[in-house]
């Protein structure tokens, strides 16, 4: 039984996806940017999107389409329920930026319907229908944008559906740079490998296993030596101008650095604040100099995740 019928608005945040080694495993959720999704009960049973802000009218109006009533109609499925809702979306992130965007919107919409049926679900068991939204966005039903985007947090995302909430070390910061070209996930997974060497493999997987261990000690140097991308970057750092030459930049002041999801967007994460403050200068210079426009975000890893708005 729905608990009230009003309006259910809720915030979703940009995500950091893969961390360089963890490709479709890892992710972390930032303060902002973010969508708002808003659900309204309608009497019809049927969902329908009355209104999209912020996207510059490339998104799918169709229900069957959009990543938010995709991620919606699943939970309403599962659950058993037949509940009609006008739904608003605040697209307040770019398309393709690499910064979850889809994943954002899927997130705010199964939080709001959780929400309004008064919570009948654990946020960790909203992930699954989120991530239907993720299909219909790209084809690939990952969970490393959906996961930290609902949960908050640093989230490795076990292929059987495991969901570990990982720890964040004291000071970690990230930088986040968008250049202002879009690149869609569908894209950018048709220019990964379908193979990887054995020798490629045995590095990645330690990497992984590195950045893990560092996320729960706070060893920043094991981190450091962690956050290199055998498998994605090599093949996706093509698809970003000037990629090479913002990476060395941030690499002056930073951890670490690689391409936050599928991209363009480039991350870094940096110990301490200064620290993230000098490698956000040094990757917007590189933009800059080559007349790249770029948006540039410094955050804490968000704890909170989708939240709904009150
Ligand atoms: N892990 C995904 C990828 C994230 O890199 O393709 C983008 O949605």
């Amino acid at each position: 039984m729905a608990t009230k019928k009003k309006t259910i608005r809720v915030f979703a945040p940009a995500t950091v996806a893969n961390l360089a080694c963890g490709f479709d495993i890892m992710g972390l959720a930032i303060d902002e940017p973010g969508d708002i999704v808003e659900i309204t009960p309608n009497k019809s049973g049927d969902l329908f999107i009355t209104k999209i802000t912020g996207d510059g009218k490339k998104l799918s109006r169709n229900p069957f389409e959009n990543t938010v009533t995709v991620s919606i109609a699943a939970f309403l499925q599962h659950s058993g329920l037949k509940q009609g809702f006008d739904i608003v979306l605040h697209k307040q992130m770019p398309l393709g930026s690499g910064l979850g965007s889809s994943a954002a919107s899927s997130a705010a919409g199964v939080k709001a319907v959780n929400e309004f049926f008064g919570k009948p679900l654990k946020t960790k068991e909203l992930v699954k229908f989120a991530m239907e939204g993720e299909r219909v966005a790209c084809g690939s039903a990952h969970a490393d944008n959906v996961a930290p985007c609902l949960l908050g947090g640093i989230v490795l995302c076990h292929p059987s559906g495991e969901l570990v909430e990982l720890p964040v070390p004291a000071g970690m910061h990230l930088v986040v740079v968008h250049p202002q070209v879009e690149v869609l996930t569908r894209d950018s997974r048709a220019v990964l490998p379908k193979q990887i060497a054995l020798s490629t493999g045995i590095q990645q997987w330690a990497n992984t296993a590195a950045l893990t261990s560092s996320l729960y000690t706070g060893d920043y140097d094991l981190m450091r030596l962690a956050l290199q991308d055998l498998v994605a970057e090599p093949n996706r750092g093509k698809l970003i101008p000037y990629f090479t030459d913002i990476k060395s930049a941030a690499m002056q002041h930073a951890i670490g650095c690689s391409i936050s999801g599928s991209g363009p967007s480039v991350f870094a994460i940096a110990k301490g604040l200064p620290a993230a403050k000098q490698t956000a200068k040094a990757m917007e210079a590189v933009c800059k100099k080559f007349k790249l426009r770029c948006t540039v975000y410094v955050s804490k890893v968000n704890r909170s995740g989708a939240k709904v708005l009150r």
